[in-house]
Formats: C-alpha cells, structure tokens, sequence
C-alpha cells in the first residue's frame, strides 16, 4: 500500500456547502471520518452521497468550507493514495477488462512494468474475472461490470477507497464477496468510505452516517444507532425510521 504517512481522520469536512445551480444539497456540512475503519453513508436517493463523494476525489468544488482527505486538499497530487468506483462503472466500453485495469494502472503511476502486470493480474483473479478478461467491457453483464470497476478502483492498493453504491444490483453472493474483500482490506489498514442505500451493506460498516436532505441525522457504530431506538430487536431501518421521527439528531452529530 503506497505510503499516505497521515494519521488524522481519513477525511475532515468542515462547514462544506455545495449548490447545483439553484439546488442547494449541501449546507454548512461538516463530517469527520477516522482512519483504517469501513464507513458507511446510508441514505436514501437524493440525500446527497454521490455529491459528497464526489467532492471529496476533488471532482466537484466546494462553494464554502473545506474537505481534507488524508490531511490535504483533494487533488490529483493525491490520486495515487485514493481509490473511487463511481456510482456508474466508467469502464472504456471498447476495450478488454485487462486493457481497463491495465490503464487505470497507469493513470495511478504504477511505473514499473512487472510490478503492473502481476498487481494487474492480481486484482482480476480477485475480483474474479480472470477467464473474462480479454472481454470487452460493453459485453460484461451489470455484475461483471461492477467487479471491473472495482478492479480499477483498487489496482494502485490505495489507502483510502471511496465506493459509491458498490453492491447495488450483485447478487447475493456476490455481495458476500464483496463484503469479504472489503473486510480484508480494512484489515490491512485501508480506510472505506462506501455509500449504499440498504441496511444489509449498513450491518457490515463499523460506523454510519445516516444522511437525508443533505445533512448527518445521526453517526455511530450500527449497534449504537440500534440501541439509541431504546428497543431491544430493533433493526437498521428502524434506527432510520427513528431517527427521521425524533428530528433526527443524536448526541454524536455535531
Ligand atoms: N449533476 C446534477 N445536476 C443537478 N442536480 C443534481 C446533479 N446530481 C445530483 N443532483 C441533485 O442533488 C441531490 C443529491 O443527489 P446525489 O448526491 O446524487 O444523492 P444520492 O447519491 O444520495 O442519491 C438530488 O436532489 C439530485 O437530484
Ligand atoms: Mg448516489
């Protein structure tokens, strides 16, 4: 894993505040992520994910407030510590799978060329596309796509790892994979940053924002957020439900 020589909150969002054109999604937004954990934004379409994820890889800019990742602003000085598979795989539809990951190899400066090929190979076999690899990427099926993208994401071992809605649509077994492999990169000390819309994902996190209307209404471990309901069996959704209800504040949300 590339040296991010950082050991502050992967990411510090303080009083951020984004528009497009007249819509405002977020407002005086502040969030802090710690590092070597899975962190999960769950929320409804809308609640401003994508938009957040997409400020924090530095594609969009901020109107007011600032974003670190890593302790710096985003930029493409960066870019080789960080990993983002966009909410749609952007996969060059023309060319192979191992021509895709092999061109993201590139773009993340992953110089030595026998170095390349093996981590290459590497991230294929994991994702599990090996025998698909000289297929191109607009002949995959959604899932195959998925894995590519994830493949791509992955293939400079970057740090920290931003996953805009990975799961949606894998069958089920995949998203076991996916949930493995996710793990196992934690256990290494990569920080994840995965947004989903369903409390399967939520269950595996080690903490979550919930959001909606672009704000935080509540952050903790997915066992706090539990048992902040007061009920005993209560489940993820009804943590969300709950926390909609109750104004949607808890004590962990600045
Ligand atoms: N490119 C865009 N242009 C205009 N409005 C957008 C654009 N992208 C997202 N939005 C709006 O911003 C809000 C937040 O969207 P988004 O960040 O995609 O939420 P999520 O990822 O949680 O579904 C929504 O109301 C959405 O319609
Ligand atoms: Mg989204």
């Amino acid at each position: 894993m590339p040296e991010s020589n950082f050991s502050g909150p992967a990411v510090e969002v303080n009083k951020v505040s984004f528009a497009y054109g007249r819509q405002k999604v977020l407002d005086e937004f502040s969030l802090e992520i710690p590092g070597g954990i899975s962190f999960g934004l769950l929320g409804p379409n809308g609640a401003g994910k994508t938009t957040l994820i997409r400020l924090l890889v530095g594609l969009l800019k901020a109107r007011a407030g600032t974003i670190l990742t890593l302790g710096r602003k985003p930029s493409p000085r960066i870019a080789h510590l960080i990993g983002y598979m966009p909410q749609l795989p952007s996969l060059y539809a023309e060319l192979s799978v191992i021509q895709n990951v092999e061109f993201f190899a590139r773009i993340y400066q992953l110089t030595d060329k026998t170095e390349r090929r093996r981590r290459v190979e590497e991230v294929i076999k994991l994702v599990d596309l090996w025998e698909h690899r000289r297929k191109s990427a607009m002949n995959l099926s959604g899932g195959m796509k998925q894995r590519a993208s994830l493949a791509c994401a992955i293939v400079h071992n970057p740090p920290l790892l931003f996953l805009d809605e990975p799961t949606v649509g894998l069958d089920p077994e995949l998203r076991v994979t996916f949930w493995e492999y996710f793990t196992a990169l934690t256990r290494q000390g990569a920080t994840l940053i995965i947004s989903s819309h369903t409390m399967d994902d939520a269950a595996h996190c080690d903490r979550l924002a919930f959001m909606r209307d672009g704000r935080v209404i509540a952050l903790g471990s997915p066992d706090e957020l539990r048992q902040a309901t007061g009920q005993a069996k209560a489940t993820l959704e009804d943590a969300f439900l709950y926390f909609i209800k109750h104004g949607g504040v808890n004590k962990n949300v600045q």
